[in-house]
């Protein structure tokens, strides 16, 4: 672990309308963007000091809708961040866009600050789905933002969610029809997770809207695996699959626990052994930045065991899983092993040490949903 190399995420609150499935922090209401980038520029030069030694690997404007915005707010930040942080080693900078919100003028901005990554939503090639949960754009319109977009960008991610009431065969079978005929170098396929409090969970409780059964889910889950690697696509994490080394750089900061400052609304952070994430409220979030303060809603100083379970709930994510060796790099030997025993004989068939690596087995895979919290619940 370097841990003079630091990733940056910045959340930018503002969709046009609510997804019924989403349970992200953000907000409609735009009469709250200039007290809010305000605030956010203030978070920014705050945290700075103490940073001014870290190296920036990596920057992520995510949300919300980044791209809802006017791109003078996205300007106004990356200037923020070019004067305050050492960006010398910038790899990687990735906004998030919506298709209806993204146009030649925005994404022109976007290249002219640097940015050299699209992160796109579609989450189904199917019209009905799209509509069932609010969605702002047919996928049509998605397809044309998709090409729009790479007319500009040669790394660009789709996201896409299994599992969205009307979700059955055929809806997969064009979905992934598409993803081959896109070809996009990065694909984030995400389960819908019905726990989360949203709108559509309600619905769902309330019998207005139906999700798939789970084992239609577990043929679809499998059926998507095969076609995507049949059409060049590594599995690298549970949801993300790449080709040409298009990896994530961002996100194996969160997988490998390492060093990331989240700034905004609900955003977290990990710096050491220190975790904090900030108040989902905009009016707390701003009242505390006007006065100088961090708008933390908690925070946290991992003693070496929590933040051994924390690596490892989140390496094992990882395909590869996570090194024994860059394991002691990080944590004493005796905790280690104790730790890897422990998990070995709690969920046997699910974690396995192979090749040096603690990583999950194909039914790992299958199930990480259960091992994730058996994991933590190990004390
Ligand atoms: C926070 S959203 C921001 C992206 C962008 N605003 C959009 O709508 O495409 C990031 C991604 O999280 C995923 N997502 C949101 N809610 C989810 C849920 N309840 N279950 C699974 N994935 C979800 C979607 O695929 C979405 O594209
Ligand atoms: S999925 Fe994207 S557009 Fe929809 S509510 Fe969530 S952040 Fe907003």
């Amino acid at each position: 672990m370097n841990s003079n190399e630091i990733a940056i995420y910045i959340h930018i609150p503002f969709c046009k309308r609510r997804c019924l499935y989403c349970d992200y922090v953000s907000t409609t209401n735009t009469k709250l963007k200039d007290i809010y980038f305000d605030a956010l520029k203030k978070e920014l030069t705050l945290r700075s000091n103490e940073l001014k030694d870290k190296k920036v690997k990596t920057v992520y404007l995510g949300g919300g809708t980044p791209s809802y915005v006017e791109s003078y707010y996205i300007e106004d930040i990356f200037h923020i961040l070019k004067d305050n942080y050492n960006l010398s080693e910038l790899e990687e900078f990735t906004i998030e866009v919506n298709p209806e919100s993204i146009n030649e003028f925005k994404l022109r901005t976007y290249k002219s600050m640097g940015i050299n990554r699209i992160s796109v939503g579609f989450q189904s090639a199917s019209d009905n789905i799209l509509k069932n949960v609010g969605r702002l754009h047919t996928f049509e319109e998605g397809v044309k933002a998709y090409n729009l977009i790479s007319s500009f960008f040669e790394n660009v991610n789709i996201d896409f969610i299994l599992g969205l009431p009307g979700e059955n065969k055929n809806t997969v079978e064009k979905t992934l029809e598409y993803i081959g005929k896109l070809k996009p170098p990065h694909i984030s396929y995400y389960l819908f997770d019905p726990s989360h409090e949203t709108p559509l969970k309600n619905l769902c409780e309330n019998g207005k809207m139906h999700l798939p059964d789970c084992d239609l889910l577990s043929d679809l889950l499998d059926f998507i695996y095969q076609k995507l690697e049949k059409i060049g696509y590594n599995r690298y994490e549970i949801s993300s699959w790449s080709q040409d080394n298009k990896e994530s750089l961002h996100n194996e900061f969160y997988w490998k626990n390492l060093n990331y400052i989240g700034f905004g609304l609900s955003a977290g952070g990990h710096l050491n052994r220190f975790r904090y994430v900030n108040t989902c409220d905009i009016e707390v979030y701003v009242q505390a930045l006007t006065s100088d303060n961090f708008a933390y809603e908690f925070t946290y100083n991992n003693n070496e065991y929590q933040e051994l379970t924390e690596t490892l709930f989140m390496g094992l994510r990882l395909l590869e899983g996570l090194s024994y060796e860059s394991l002691l790099d990080r944590f004493e030997k005796p905790i280690l092993d104790e730790f890897i025993n422990k998990i070995l004989k709690n969920l046997p068939g699910y974690i396995t040490y192979e090749d040096g690596a603690i990583k999950l087995t194909k039914k790992g895979l299958d199930f990480s949903r259960y091992v994730f919290e058996e994991l933590i619940a190990l004390e």
